[in-house]
């Protein structure tokens, strides 16, 4: 049988077709345009997300037997805000993960109503890039399509909607709504008083491997599938992506370099640290994780590559890099703002240390750099709450580079495991749908059967020593200009 796993990302959506051996038979990939009207803003069009999907599963599909298809999963980009009528249009434009305009609510969540309530709701505190936040601002702002809300949905929901007609989501991605109480897998009453939304225009929670229906007759056609398929609930990205690599066990650890950079790790138990500096989310195996996020990864390279010195070969661009360890050059990958550790959308991308000999190669090293020390940041979190961490699996688009995987090494002093197949979230929902339709016990049986490390990239001792001095400079430059950034800001 073939499960199909679908990755809603911020760039593109990722479609992968696995037969049940794992095997990666098809993969493909179609784009949709990201929206940023106003600077720190970011939306798409659930539309563009719906059609791309349909094109995306007709090609995935040509050439093999669709009366094998079982079931289909997905992993989405988390936090979006979707809106529909009550005649299920949408309403306004998807409000993004990484959108910052949301800091005036999320002053009103953490010091009004108070950041230990909220986290004692929803195991959290409130965050730009958070769904609640974002109803809040659509309330002040759009009351007239406020008042037309019938349907609060997440990014990959929507999707599961529009082909199986159940409104649905899973815990994982429904812990970063804020209107969820983590702890109990469930939506937080208090919450939705605090919002000012009601119960029924949130959607059924099933956990990530649970069926939430089969296809309708209308998507069965349009995607030429049969009607039997499964449609099975999914996770978000970073969860679909925690399953992909296998990190499931209390303890271990995963880093992904998509659009966004996260570390994730998984707990058995549910735990929160007391000044929220990480996220505490449900996992997509019925058990929990932690998860750090800043919101440029790959997509700061990008950013470099693309508009500024204008390639599309990265890594031609990339072997013009020599020496590790000792670039003078630093660059801060705030582009979007920060979420983890900084919690500020008015922090800004930031070059710093460039001498008149300073070349091309020296600054792209410094972007890939300060993603990796950045993201450090966020695993400092975690080992000052007591978390050893000595290995990580990665995943996303930029972990195809073996330059910024030595990176991650050394600048993180791990291991990094890479494992057999590259599609994170787009492997992990595929798998999903293997556990839902009953080929696996378990999560946990499939990523045992399915998931192997294929590589491990280790650190040298010589180039931690180098790193850490570097990384002790990086840090101390955020906080010599946050009140740069906020004068910027205003
Ligand atoms: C996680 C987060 C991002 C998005 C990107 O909290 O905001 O990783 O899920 O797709």
């Amino acid at each position: 049988m073939y499960y199909i796993g679908v990755d809603l990302g911020t760039s593109s959506v990722k479609l992968v077709l696995m037969e049940e051996s794992g095997e990666i038979k098809n993969i493909v990939s179609k784009e949709y345009p990201l929206y940023f009207p106003n600077p720190g803003w970011s939306e798409q069009k659930p539309e563009d997300w719906f059609s791309q999907f349909v094109e995306g599963i007709r090609e995935l599909l040509e050439g093999f037997d669709t009366s094998k298809v079982d079931g289909i999963s997905f992993g989405g980009q988390m936090h979006g805000l979707v809106l529909l009528d009550e005649n299920d249009q949408v309403l306004r434009p998807a409000i993004l993960w990484n959108d910052g305009r949301t800091a005036k609510e999320c002053d009103y969540l953490n010091h009004v109503i108070g950041r230990e309530k909220i986290s004692f709701y929803t195991a959290n505190m409130a965050l730009t890039g958070f769904t609640a936040p974002k109803i809040l601002w659509v309330k002040e702002h759009e009351p007239e399509i406020f008042k037309k809300i019938a349907k609060i949905m997440l990014p990959k929901d929507y999707l599961a909607y529009k082909i199986s007609g159940t409104f649905c989501t899973d815990v994982s991605d429904a812990s970063g709504m804020l209107l969820f109480d983590v702890k109990n897998r469930c939506w937080s009453e208090e919450m939705i008083e605090i919002v000012g939304i009601k119960r029924e225009q949130l959607a059924t929670v099933y956990e990530s491997y649970e069926v939430v229906g089969t296809l309708t007759k209308k998507a069965a056609d349009l995607l030429n599938l049969p009607q039997s398929v499964k449609v099975i609930a999914g996770a978000g990205d970073n969860a679909a992506g925690a399953v992909g690599t296998g990190t499931l066990k209390h303890g271990m650890c995963s880093v992904s370099l998509g659009t966004s950079g996260t570390v994730f790790i998984a707990t058995d138990h549910f735990a929160v640290d007391d000044k929220n500096a990480m996220h505490s989310f449900d996992h997509a195996n019925g058990k929990y994780h932690f998860l750090g996020c800043m919101l440029s990864a790959a997509s700061a390279n990008k950013w470099w590559m693309d508009e500024i010195i204008g390639t599309k070969d990265y890594a031609k661009e990339q072997e013009g890099i020599k020496t590790l360890g000792e670039n003078n050059v630093f660059f801060l990958p705030y582009l979007m703002g920060e979420r983890t550790p900084h919690n500020n959308p008015n922090a800004r991308g930031t070059f710093i240390g460039m001498t008149m000999d300073t070349s091309r190669a020296d600054m792209t090293q410094a972007v890939l750099e300060g993603v990796t020390f950045a993201l450090r940041d966020a695993l400092e979190i975690a080992r000052g709450f007591g978390v050893t961490i000595e290995r990580v699996r990665v995943n996303g688009g930029g972990a195809k580079s073996p330059l910024w995987c030595k990176m991650i090494a050394n600048i993180m002093n791990v291991k990094v495991d890479k494992i057999n197949s590259e599609e994170g979230p787009g492997f992990g929902a595929a798998i999903l749908a293997a556990v839902g339709c009953g080929k696996f016990a378990s999560v946990e049986e499939a990523s045992e059967k399915l998931i192997k490390v294929v590589s491990t990239v280790e650190q040298t001792p010589e180039l931690v020593d180098k790193y850490e001095k570097k990384y002790q400079i990086f840090r101390q430059i955020y906080p010599a200009l946050t009140d740069v950034y906020d004068q910027m800001s205003k």
